[in-house]
């Protein structure tokens, strides 16, 4: 059989334990050959495929990024683009395709399975907002880094008597700033899921300066927003393409922090630190799970379906169901970063 294999969307540590599995147990066990697109959906268009083989995937376990690229584009009705992949998909008499991607690469499977193709999806994304799996590849290696850089902050934060503000990612969800919060002891966490008030804040923090503490760590996602008719005097910019290029929500809290309680405070800005560098082992072993699990579901004629982790099984769920929503973290771990603030 001739799978084909990519991987979309932004890289996250773990990508090459999945292609690594899919590759070995496909090849090894099945004897199916196994062909690579480079940089995502946008290799599927172009009709850049390689046969991946055994020796492409030596020594890859241990190592970030993703061996076949990534990119973020995903093909489309109107522009031709998903009619060039169908072309393609033909063309390298592909029987099945294994996508490996967060929610746009996993909508885009879905809308060509939906064209027919037989389609089996892993879900990677560091922010872990993947619906319908407890886990994504790479979450665990983000938090691991998020909260190594929490328990660095403390030090520094406590010697100059500062406020620090750690800015993670996570644009929709806050699964990291809740998870490296509680494990790097954070004094307060700020998630998209739960607008906070800078009014609340600002108190907090001179009550606990006052009464105990000379330094406080902010673990804020890149996503979180003031609440509704909270006053933030600091805005912030976007450019051109929607970008900010002033005014991340780190510095806006910096601002108004400094303005309202008169403390020094600094930014971390941790970025795509995040997601670079050499996997956990439980990254490891989930990309593992996921593709062992992938290929057998292709090799059982499985189509329309993604693996998921579901307690501590592997199960597969249908792509439909998942594409187009947010897995939000929940109140409770919410509450328990609050709780211990
Ligand atoms: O999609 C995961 C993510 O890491 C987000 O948390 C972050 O906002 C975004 O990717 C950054 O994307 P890029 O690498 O394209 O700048």
């Amino acid at each position: 059989m001739r799978v084909g294999l990519l991987t979309g969307g932004g890289d996250v540590p773990g990508l090459n334990a999945a292609i690594r599995a899919v590759v070995k147990h496909g090849e090894g066990h099945y004897g199916h050959s196994i062909i690579g697109f480079r940089n995502g959906w946008k290799g599927v268009v172009d009709g850049q495929a390689e046969p991946l083989t055994r020796q492409h995937i030596r020594n890859m376990l241990p190592v970030g990024g993703t061996l076949l690229g990534t990119a973020r584009y995903h093909p489309r009705v109107e522009d031709g683009s998903m009619d060039a992949v169908l072309a393609t998909l033909e063309a390298e008499r592909i029987e099945a395709l294994i996508c490996i991607g967060g929610d746009g690469t996993l909508h885009a499977a879905s809308k060509v399975a939906e064209a027919g193709v037989r389609i089996v999806a892993i879900p990677k994304t560091i922010d872990n907002d993947v619906w319908g799996t407890d886990a994504s590849i790479g979450f665990d290696t983000a938090v691991t880094v998020a909260t190594e850089a929490v328990d660095r902050i403390h030090t520094t934060a406590e010697s100059h008597n500062r406020v620090m503000i750690v800015e993670v990612m996570g644009r929709s969800a806050g699964w990291i700033a809740a998870t490296a919060g509680i494990a790097g002891g954070a004094e307060i966490v700020l998630a998209p899921e739960q607008p906070f008030d800078i009014v609340k804040i600002a108190k907090f923090l001179k009550h606990r300066h006052r009464a105990h503490a000379s330094f406080s760590i902010v673990v804020v996602a890149e996503g979180a927003v003031p609440a509704e008719g909270t006053e933030m005097s600091y805005t912030t910019a976007y450019g051109k393409f929607g970008e900010i290029v002033a005014g991340s929500i780190a510095e806006r809290l910096k601002f108004e922090i400094e303005q309202r309680t008169g403390f020094d405070t600094r930014v971390t800005v941790l970025g795509h630190v995040q997601r670079g560098g050499t996997p956990t082992p439980t990254d490891r072993i989930l990309g593992s799970r996921f593709g062992v699990a992938a290929i057998d579901a292709v090799t059982r004629g499985e189509s329309n379906v993604m693996t998921a982790l579901r307690g501590d099984k592997v199960e597969l769920v249908p792509l439909p169901e998942i594409a187009g929503k947010v897995r939000y973290v929940p109140d409770e771990l919410l509450d328990v970063a609050r709780a211990l603030a």
